[in-house]
């Protein structure tokens, strides 16, 4: 690329980021707290794009397998998105500088997602083809259906999204990462339910969500579909995908995860166990 224009493409980027398109709510990268990830962390960490955003940035998401990337249902959903819509670029240490987005073949959204916040916000994209993998580019190992990630467990989420509520990442946009604390979900349900009307028995974190973070750090708009994860017994396991929250980083208002345990059969009806 001529390096004008690679000087110039920050600037494009924030002119057409200004201006989403209809139907589609805006959604950058961010993550609150935290720093810039070193260069060879996060192998898995992938940045999806739209042909309606001028294939920008839309959302997070991560590797699992060289050939299938692990994302939210809201980044891809409701309304059924064409493959041809969509692209994957790998991860990169600046978004857009490098550049070499990948094709994919196939979305599939979990058939029990409607909202974000009524659960099941978990898709899967087909790469057209597989990514070569390297060190710096490969996938990321899923939990065993046992694993709990209990509160004190050490655990990361990372993105490309707003670095606070209504502030977006600024160029040359790096990949950030932040530790979050894990909140139990009874714990996390009582926060949700503090300054609000909604009865006690009426759960707002469900059994499929995961809490993580709190008032200084946390996940933001754009990070969505990105992963949480979670260092046990030495490996990285993804226990998380980044699904909503109430502003960003708020007092009483951990980040809410989709909870990958919850959906090991359906992501093992499509990806195979072994690469
Ligand atoms: N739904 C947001 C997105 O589309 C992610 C929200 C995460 N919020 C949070 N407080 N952790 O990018």
């Amino acid at each position: 690329m001529p390096n004008l224009l690679v000087l110039a493409l920050p600037l494009l980027v924030r002119l057409v980021h200004a201006t989403p398109a209809p139907g589609r709510a805006l959604q950058r990268a961010g993550i609150v707290g935290g720093q810039e990830a070193p260069e060879h962390k996060w192998p898995w960490q992938v940045s999806l794009r739209h042909s309606a955003q001028y294939w920008q940035h839309i959302c997070g998401g991560s590797l699992i397998h060289p050939q299938w990337v692990l994302t939210a249902a809201h980044c891809v959903g409701p309304e059924v998105q064409d493959p041809a819509d969509l692209r994957v670029q790998p991860r990169e240490q600046h978004l857009y500088y490098q550049d070499k987005l990948l094709p994919v073949s196939r979305v599939i959204a979990h058939p029990n997602y409607y909202a974000a916040q009524d659960g099941a916000d978990i898709a899967l994209l087909e790469l057209e083809d597989p990514v070569n993998i390297s060190s710096h580019v490969h996938p990321v190992t899923l939990p065993p259906a046992s694993e709990t990630f209990p509160t004190g467990t050490r655990c990361w989420v990372t993105g490309w999204g707003n670095v606070n509520r209504g502030e977006p990442l600024p160029p040359p946009f790096p990949l950030k990462q932040v530790k979050v604390p894990i909140v139990e979900n009874s714990v996390c349900d009582m926060k949700y339910h503090s300054g609000l009307y909604t009865g006690d028995n009426i759960p707002i974190v469900r059994d499929d969500m995961l809490c993580a973070g709190n008032s200084k750090r946390d996940s933001c708009q754009g990070d969505s579909g990105g992963p949480l994860v979670c260092k046990v017994n030495g490996i990285w396991l993804q226990a998380g995908v980044v699904s909503w929250g109430d502003g960003c980083a708020q007092p009483n208002r951990p980040g809410i995860y989709t909870r990958v345990t919850y959906y090991l059969d359906w992501i093992h009806q499509y990806v195979p166990e072994e690469p």
